[in-house]
């Protein structure tokens, strides 16, 4: 279902009277097409406090020049900010030159992450996440604004660039951690190539994007979905040189299944198959609770235990869970897809440390809002509508946006990225 409003926001008199109506006026976002790999600007670096990160290497490795006049993309080192004097050194950086950030620019803050005894630091550092989150809200044309929080610049490498780039179109008013992790030798245009992929959903929506995207980033991919979505599942993975697995992710068997099926184990594995039955709570049967959980939830946890407990997830491997800012906001009518998607929060966040410590596994979520699917093409025109511009992007995500973020959670080089949940939802003004 075409964005018509995003269409007409976009021409002259669409302008016009969006401006002069006071409503919302989205702009066409810049997203990442192989030919234009990059924002198409300057990068301009700031620091607020004194900063012990050393930077300038990894951001000269962003391709992204030097800008000072109207760059597209900002960063802000505010990882030495330890009070709130130190807050005004952030004002003053970011005030002049908010306005001449390119539309569709980034504004990356560093944080540190948050001391445990060191009360003025804490309180400084957390106020970066309400500075971030506010500006995330009023700036406007296409831009974003995240925090990250980082210990070492070059663990952060693969977030830094996913950030800086149009790959990160939808991503906006995040806070991401990073941690330490030891330097991957990758090939920044193919950090896929000689790994082996798992799609759950694959067969169409958001799951086949993130097949494609996957295979893009030279992964060998196995796009597993129910039987009777099996010829789907088939077509994608034929466009994309892939293998199709058909089998309910729900079978008591099916780790024991894609295990035989990948006799060389798995290196990413994606949990993206999903299913809602909505209903307010009064009028919900047991037989529309039960299977959103045992899709959205059960199956996850037990995949997971079955591969991750046989080996079949090699070291360094990656396992990417749907969540979705249902599970993190509520929304009515979806108590039953609600626990499923609050569940899998609390999954990656126990698993996380776990999974890192004994397999070499991440464990991270990705939590998409409102992105044009047949799913929500599905809802009626007034709640469709809500749900496209009630984000401070005031449009839809694409499901090539909830397949960027996953491919950066998935690269090689994302070792130091563990147990966080990205909203990819345009800052969608519904929850944190
Ligand atoms: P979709 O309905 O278009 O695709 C889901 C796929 O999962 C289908 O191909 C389906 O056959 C497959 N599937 C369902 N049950 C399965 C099972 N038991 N075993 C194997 N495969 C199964 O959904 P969409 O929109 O692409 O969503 C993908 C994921 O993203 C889901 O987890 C969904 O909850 C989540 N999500 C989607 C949002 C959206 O706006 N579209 C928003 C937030 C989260």
């Amino acid at each position: 279902m075409a964005d018509r409003y995003l269409r007409f926001a976009g021409t002259a008199p669409g302008r016009f009277l969006t401006r002069r109506l006071g409503l919302p006026q989205p702009v066409p976002l810049h997203r990442f097409p192989p030919g234009r790999p990059s924002l198409g600007g300057g990068l301009l670096h700031l620091t607020a406090g004194k900063s012990a990160l050393d930077l300038a290497p990894v951001l000269a490795r962003t391709d992204l020049p030097a800008d000072t006049g109207a760059p597209a993309a900002v960063v802000l080192d505010a990882t030495g900010v330890r009070d709130v004097d130190a807050l005004a050194e952030v004002h003053a950086a970011l005030h002049p030159v908010v306005r001449s950030v390119a539309s569709s620019g980034r504004i990356v803050v560093l944080g540190s992450p948050l001391a445990a005894d060191d009360h003025h630091q804490a309180a400084a550092q957390q106020a970066l996440e309400g500075f971030v989150r506010s500006l995330g809200k009023e700036i406007g044309r296409g831009r974003t604004v995240n925090l990250l929080r980082l210990t070492d610049a070059g663990a952060a490498e693969s977030t830094l660039r996913f950030l800086l780039s149009p790959r990160s179109a939808y991503v906006s008013g995040q806070v991401i951690e990073t941690g330490a992790a030891p330097r991957a030798d990758v090939d920044w245009a193919r950090p896929l190539a000689g790994r082996t992929a798992l799609v759950t959903g694959g067969a169409r929506g958001i799951g086949a994007a993130v097949a494609v995207t996957l295979a893009r980033d030279g992964a060998r991919v196995v796009v597993l979905d129910v039987p009777q979505a099996g010829q789907d599942a088939r077509r994608v993975a034929e466009e994309l040189g892939g293998t199709a697995l058909a089998l309910d992710i729900t079978a008591a068997d099916a780790g024991e299944r894609i295990a035989a099926a990948l006799p060389d184990g798995l290196d990413v594995l994606v949990h993206n198959a999903g299913i809602t039955r909505d209903r307010r709570l009064v009028n919900m049967p047991a037989e529309r609770w039960s299977p959103v959980l045992e899709v959205n939830l059960a199956g996850v946890l037990r995949t997971t235990d079955a591969l991750l407990g046989a080996g079949v997830v090699n070291r360094g491997g990656r396992i990417v869970a749907t969540a979705s800012i249902a599970g993190l906001a509520g929304n009515a009518g979806q108590t039953n897809y609600g626990a499923s998607k609050a569940g899998i929060v609390g999954l990656v966040r126990c698993l996380a440390p776990h999974a890192l410590a004994e397999h070499g596994v991440t464990v991270n979520a990705v939590a998409p809002g409102f992105i044009e699917t047949r799913m929500t093409a599905a809802v009626p025109l007034l709640i469709r509508e809500a749900g496209r511009r009630m984000n401070s992007l005031a449009q839809g995500g694409l499901p090539a946006d909830v397949a960027e973020t996953t491919a950066w959670l998935a690269h090689p080089a994302s070792g130091a990225v563990n147990g966080q949940v990205v909203r990819v939802c345009g800052q969608s003004l519904l929850g944190a």
